[in-house]
């Protein structure tokens, strides 16, 4: 803890509640939780628990993500200060250096000020840019990395690197920071986006909220889609057709809005999300031969 402490001039805790920090309200205390304030102090940390063996998590806005009920075992470093905002460029294309710690929300509000147009569709997803990065988050044919030129990251040596687009090998939710883990740390996203009208870009947001409203749970707890939708498929229908819509397991929900989204009900435990995922996946492959893949990520979660 005191060498952490060293090393980040942001706040660090012991036994922190990742219930806190999830979306799902569900997790385990993380053994040490540090919110670094500068890309510097991530490479540090880097570098230290490379050195001393000791398992670094990474943290964006927790909406994509399960951590068991024991919690972790090693370091949670969240990235919410890495909180850079500005934008460059003054012609049509305009380029904007996004800290991994800002939330997207707060990224389109700016880009709503700034009048620029590009990512709209991202509206509604909450999280950080970082998260969006590794996931590569979107909506329908869109997702972020059709607005990225460059990530800066940092590897497991400690050293920073600037990645093409190319280099991020984005696919459907995934990239190839999903693939590296805690090997590659995303610091920053580089964006263009185009100059537009703040009016039009309002109500392109404002339409695409309304497409969202009542057909994805909002007021209980989630971590949006569980599963990727299988090529041709949609998860939430064969999940529907598998007969678990509105089913509990615990305080876990197949909620009754999409079936694709589990919602902590009544202070659900991280080993009641579990044995649901478990269950719905053997019923769909039961019944349609699909094989679900996760899209949720999962911390100290073992078979699932
Ligand atoms: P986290 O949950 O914090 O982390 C996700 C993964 O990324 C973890 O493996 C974590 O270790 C890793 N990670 C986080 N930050 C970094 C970093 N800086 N460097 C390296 N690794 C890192 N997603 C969509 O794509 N489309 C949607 O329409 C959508 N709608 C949603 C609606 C709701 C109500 C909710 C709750 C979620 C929704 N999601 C959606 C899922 C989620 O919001 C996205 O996946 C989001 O991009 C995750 O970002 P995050 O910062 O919360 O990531
Ligand atoms: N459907 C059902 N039953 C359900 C839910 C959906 O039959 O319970 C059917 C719908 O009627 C529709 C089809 O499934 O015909 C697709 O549903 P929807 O439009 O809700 O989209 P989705 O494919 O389930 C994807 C993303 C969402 C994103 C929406 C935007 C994935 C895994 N999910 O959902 O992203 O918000 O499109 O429309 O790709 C996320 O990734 O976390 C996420 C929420």
């Amino acid at each position: 803890m005191a060498e952490i402490s060293k090393m980040t001039s942001g706040p660090v805790s012991l036994a922190e509640p990742m219930c806190r920090h999830t979306t799902f309200r569900i997790g385990g205390p993380a053994a040490v939780f540090a919110c670094p304030k500068h890309l510097e102090e991530v490479a540090d940390i880097r570098r230290w628990t490379r050195r001393r063996g000791v398992p670094l998590y990474l943290l964006g806005g927790g909406s994509n993500l399960l951590v068991s009920d024991a919690g972790v075992q090693g370091l949670v470093v969240h990235t919410g200060s890495l909180s850079t905002l500005r934008s460059a460029g003054d012609g049509e294309s305009v380029t904007v250096s996004v800290g991994a710690g800002v939330s997207l929300p707060r990224l389109l509000e700016r880009t709503v000020r700034w009048e620029l147009t590009g990512l709209e569709p991202l509206v509604g997803i909450p999280g950080s840019v970082g998260g969006a990065a590794v996931m590569n988050a979107g909506v329908g044919d869109f997702d972020l990395s059709r607005a990225v030129v460059r990530i800066r990251a940092c590897d497991r040596r400690g050293d920073v690197l600037d990645m093409s687009e190319q280099q991020c090998e984005f696919g459907y939710r995934s990239s190839v920071f999903q693939r590296r883990g805690a090997d590659l740390i995303v610091l920053e996203a580089e964006l263009v986006l185009r100059r537009g009208r703040r009016r039009d870009i309002r109500r392109e947001m404002r339409r695409r909220l309304l497409a969202r409203k009542g057909r994805q749970p909002r007021r209980e707890p989630s971590a949006g889609s569980v599963f990727k939708n299988p090529e041709g498929a949609s998860a939430g229908r064969l999940i529907e057709e598998a007969g678990w819509k509105g089913r509990s397991i615990g305080g876990a929900s197949v909620s009754p809005i999409h079936a694709n989204f589990i919602v902590n009900r009544r202070d659900a435990s991280a080993e009641d999300v579990v044995r649901l995922i478990r269950a719905v996946r053997e019923s769909v492959a039961r019944k349609f031969g699909v094989e679900l893949e996760l899209e949720l990520k999962t911390w100290g979660v073992t078979d699932v």
